[in-house]
């Protein structure tokens, strides 16, 4: 049986190979941190569930600690209440509220943040603390802060990077809201996901300072984003390389909706194939230019629905080899989305590094190209 150094070794060369662990102080933390620690027991998903249902992996039963170091997340809270200690038979259904990102995913945001000795750090979702402890390992404990909303969670880290020989200075709050004592960042990291850059943080970063976040939505899209701050309450970026998603900061979340209504409306032909929303950019551009709206289904049948203002919208295949679209109540959310697919399919249909995004006192817009070119307002 392999033990925590040897696993934990294997994880680092195999990240290493693969070429998502290039930077060698990141790849010394990885090798010094150990996982186990702030995971302990984890859910893992059972197969085939629908809903999703998970069942607990208990600290020492077989298989536990080489899920520890595989290159996985792993869920260690459900609807913001159920940790898996909670479970004691068979598996239960839920919404990932909290849990250790997979290794590669923060060390790869760690290594993008680029923060220097010196700098003074700022985390947003805390969670298990296993980020938090590879950012310590790199930067020290000194001029890193990190927030987490919920106080069980946070607690739960805090014991952990205790036991891991870390001291950074951890807060239980909204990190939405910044660090209210904290002064001047040069860094912000978030690993929970944002529906628009939150405001004190665009005043708690320093001009020069940069912001790492994830930016999502009520349509379950995501986009990660690298920006510049340019001045206090202004910033500009670009989207990154790759797919990454993190579950959605807790105030930014969707609101609760009842069962799923579908009502008569007024019908049309589809300008678009509907599954371009099954694409992970095309998922996000919808997301953007209907923004209120949450989106369910799949390939031909697409529906998003407004739950505010009633508005819904629905595709279906037609006998004709096309589709059809249904649309009731204020906002034509298939309008928007049409518009905004055949925008971005008459540039190729580029994935989300051909976007970049502007926050400034009058709003915060993500565009496809250029500065000056198509764009959508986000939600603030
Ligand atoms: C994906 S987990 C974090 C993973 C963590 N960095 C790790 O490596 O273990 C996201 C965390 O963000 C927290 N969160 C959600 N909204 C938040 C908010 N507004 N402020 C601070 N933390 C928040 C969640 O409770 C959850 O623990």
């Amino acid at each position: 049986m392999s033990t925590s150094a040897q696993l934990r070794s294997a994880l680092v060369d195999r990240l290493t190979e693969d070429g998502s662990l290039s930077d060698p102080g990141w790849r010394g933390a990885a090798g010094a941190v150990p996982r186990e620690l702030f995971t302990g027991t984890y859910f893992m998903s059972v197969a085939g569930s629908v809903p999703t249902s998970y069942r607990p992996v208990r600290e020492g039963e077989p298989g536990w600690l080489e899920g520890v170091y595989s290159d996985a997340t792993l869920i260690t809270q459900l609807d913001g209440r159920i940790r898996p200690d909670d479970v004691t038979e068979g598996a239960v259904p839920g919404s990932p509220s909290s849990s250790s990102t997979l290794p590669s995913l923060v060390l790869r945001m760690w290594h993008q943040l680029d923060a220097e000795d010196g700098h003074r750090v700022l985390e947003i979702g805390t969670g298990t603390g296993y980020s938090t402890a590879l950012g310590a390992y790199c930067l020290g404990d000194a001029g890193l802060t990190s927030i987490e909303y919920d106080p069980v969670v946070g607690g739960a880290a805090a014991t952990a990077l205790k036991a891991a020989g870390f001291a950074p200075r951890l807060i239980i709050g909204d990190g939405l809201r910044g660090d209210p004592d904290g002064g001047r960042y040069d860094r912000i990291v978030a690993t929970c996901s944002v529906r628009y850059i939150p405001l004190p943080w665009l005043h708690q970063v320093r001009p020069g300072g940069k912001i790492l976040v994830t930016l999502s939505g009520w349509s379950y899209a995501n986009a990660l984003a690298l920006l510049d701050v340019t001045g206090p309450g202004e910033a500009t970026g670009r989207f990154l390389p790759g797919y990454t998603s993190f579950m959605i900061a807790r105030p930014h979340d969707r609101p609760p909706r009842p069962a799923l209504a579908l009502l008569p409306g007024d019908e049309r032909p589809s300008r678009i194939d509907p599954a371009q929303l099954d694409d992970w950019t095309g998922g996000w551009v919808a997301q953007l230019a209907a923004p209120s709206a949450e989106r369910m289904g799949a390939g031909a049948e697409q529906i998003l629905w407004d739950v505010s203002t009633g508005s819904q919208a629905r595709t279906a295949p037609d006998r004709d080899g096309g589709w059809t679209v249904v649309q009731r109540g204020p906002i034509r959310l298939w309008d928007q989305v049409e518009r905004a697919v055949q925008r971005w399919q008459a540039v190729g249909g580029p994935h989300q590094e051909a976007f970049g995004i502007t926050v400034s006192a009058a709003g915060q817009r993500v565009w496809l190209g250029t500065e000056d070119g198509p764009g959508w307002d986000l939600p603030i």
